[in-house]
């Protein structure tokens, strides 16, 4: 079975979904790896590093589609990607299926099977292939560094000659993959941590990383749902909400903001009015952007000042970390093909719920329900 590996063709993607250490990994396996030309090259591995590993080189993107029985990818195919897969090929990559569904007609017109790796159930056995933690950690090492760079501060207390420099207040919202990274960086870089969550039950984690908890007078109701993310809560919760966290972001240097809830647009909880509330020169990173932001003033994709305030909204940090986000993915990925290969061939078993969870499409009938509901009466069977 040949498994191939396009270059990324959306705008900014640096990332690759394989790295020349996954090839020899999976030819251990009898599995052949075709990877295009020129497919690592923004994440910093050449052409002749997968082939010293095992790979065979596609000239372009129609050679490797045409010669693969499996294509691994970082983003959801373009419609057209998507019409390059072979009859009865198979699909692995992030894909957002309920906001992608030109791509999941055109993939189950295909005769194509496609996993979402973003659909992995989030069980202790997934956890290698768990391609949303491993990017989150990249977004929230990087949303740091990202602040770090913007504020005109010191982060860590500085005691010298010329006097003592008090270290910088970094408040992340959410604490969850993302948020404990960016509390851990900020930690590492000396400033004073405060970290504020819906779910109750982070506490422990953010203390133990050298974090304040900040907890608000009224709790958030059934905060958890059964795979452990937030449930999205009333209109006068989220106000009660906005106004605790205004009080707090205006004592901060830096707010990071992580707060998703799955298939939702991402909770408002700071206003325009704390941003107002804010010290000129403070920084927010919005690492919710791609769901909208949790800043009321956050303008996806931008950089913007708003009363004095740098406002970040960045779309794809991972790939401003490209080498170690795609060696992590990467890693995901591999781990992922293993487990669904057997013989040299892929087995769908549909009785393993790592198998069926991120399963869309089978043979080119759509069977994730979401996906069969936005995409209409009659539209499973493309
Ligand atoms: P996420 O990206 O969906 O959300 C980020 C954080 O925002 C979460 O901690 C969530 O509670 C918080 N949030 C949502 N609404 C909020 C609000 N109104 N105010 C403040 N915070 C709010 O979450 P992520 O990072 O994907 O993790 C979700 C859960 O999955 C966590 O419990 C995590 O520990 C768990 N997990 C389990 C894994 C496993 O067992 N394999 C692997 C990774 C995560």
């Amino acid at each position: 079975m040949k498994v191939g590996v396009p270059k990324e063709t959306a705008e900014g993607e640096t990332r690759v979904a394989l790295v020349p250490d996954s090839v020899s990994k999976l030819t251990a396996a009898k599995l052949e790896v075709l990877i295009e030309t020129g497919a690592g090259v923004q994440s910093g591995y050449v052409d002749a590093a997968y082939v010293e590993k095992g790979a065979m080189v596609a000239p372009s993107a129609a050679d490797l589609y045409a010669g693969s029985d499996v294509i691994l990818k970082v983003r959801p195919p373009s419609p057209s990607e998507a019409e390059g897969l072979r009859e009865g090929t198979a699909l692995i990559s992030f894909l957002y299926p309920t906001l992608n569904l030109d791509a999941v007609r055109a993939v189950a017109a295909r005769k194509a099977t496609a996993f979402a790796m973003e659909l992995m159930p989030r069980i202790s056995r997934a956890q290698p292939m768990d391609a949303l933690s491993s990017q989150a950690t990249a977004a929230g090492y990087k949303a740091v560094i990202l602040a770090a760079e913007s504020l005109p501060k010191f982060f860590p207390m500085l005691m010298t000659a010329a006097g003592t420099i008090s270290p910088a207040r970094v408040f992340v919202i959410g604490a969850g993959v993302a948020g404990l990274q960016a509390i851990a960086t900020a930690r590492r870089l000396g400033a004073v941590v405060e970290a504020y969550d819906v779910r109750p039950v982070v506490k422990e984690q953010i203390e133990s990383l050298g974090a304040k908890f900040v907890q608000m007078d009224v709790q958030a109701k059934d905060a958890q749902d059964a795979g452990g993310y937030a449930k999205a809560q009333s209109e006068e919760f989220y106000r009660n909400q906005q106004a605790f966290l205004a009080k707090q972001a205006r004592s901060a240097d830096v707010v990071i903001t992580t707060a998703l809830i799955p298939g939702r647009r991402a909770p408002v909880l700071i206003t325009a009015e704390a941003v107002q509330g804010m010290r000129p020169g403070s920084v927010i990173v919005d690492l919710a952007a791609e769901q909208q932001g949790n800043c009321e003033l956050t303008e996806p994709g931008r950089t913007v000042v708003k009363h004095g305030v740098v406002i970040h909204a960045p779309l794809n940090l991972p790939a401003s970390l490209a080498p170690h986000a795609s060696q992590m993915y990467s890693r995901n990925i591999q781990s992922y093909l293993l487990q669904l290969v057997k013989d040299g061939r892929l087995n769908v078993n549909l009785a393993d719920e790592m198998v069926k969870g991120p399963l869309v499409i089978h043979e080119g009938r759509v069977v994730h329900e979401p996906t069969l509901k936005a995409l209409g009466p009659g539209g499973g069977t493309v």
